[in-house]
């Protein structure tokens, strides 16, 4: 990470945490244009994507709108070009994956069963009924989690290593 060129292509409607995300990883960020329908334009994607994309995004649902985003066809995409895709759960992650026991089946699958999807979050503090500050990332291969740690071997205090931007934790969460 770090690098000017490392392009986040997420819809417009998608969280301003990743807009946080690419400012702390100095990053640039495309926001893509959404349909009629609130959902990300995946022609507008497609024509966006450069040799430097390093990740799309899709939200189900996004923040604003509550509208899904077609994450089968932005998965095609992220196949066809080799780039991560990561499916923003926060808000959805612990609802809609019971829609279709409720008797509500969602038109289109969102998660790992969809190739090209790399990585979904969910956040526990929200309808996983958790505290506040907690919240998952998965991965649908090692390779990818493998970025997500940072480890000093050469600390004079021991080894350091970490798995979140935090590295004191509160010890309340779960
Ligand atoms: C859809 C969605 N994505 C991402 C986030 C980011 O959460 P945080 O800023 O707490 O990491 C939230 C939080 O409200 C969210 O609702």
């Amino acid at each position: 990470m770090g690098s000017k060129l490392q392009k986040l292509w997420p819809p417009q409607s998608a969280h301003a945490a990743f807009d946080k995300a690419a400012h702390y990883f100095g990053m640039k960020i495309v926001w893509v244009p959404l349909n009629k329908m609130m959902q990300v334009d995946v022609w507008a994607m497609r024509r966006a994507i450069s040799r430097n994309t390093v990740v799309l995004v899709c939200s189900t649902p996004q923040f604003p709108h509550g509208v899904i985003d077609p994450v089968p066809e932005v998965a095609k995409l992220a196949v066809k070009y080799k780039i991560p895709l990561h499916v923003d759960a926060c808000l959805g992650g612990f609802l809609i994956v019971f829609m279709e026991k409720a008797g509500y089946p969602l038109d289109q699958p969102f998660d790992f069963r969809v190739k090209g999807v790399t990585s979904i979050s969910a956040d526990t503090h929200k309808y996983g009924y958790a505290r506040k500050g907690s919240s998952l990332v998965l991965y649908s291969d090692k390779k990818y989690r493998s970025y997500q740690f940072f480890v000093d071997p050469d600390w004079q205090g021991g080894i350091y290593a970490s798995p979140t931007m935090v590295g004191s934790r509160p010890a309340g969460l779960p």
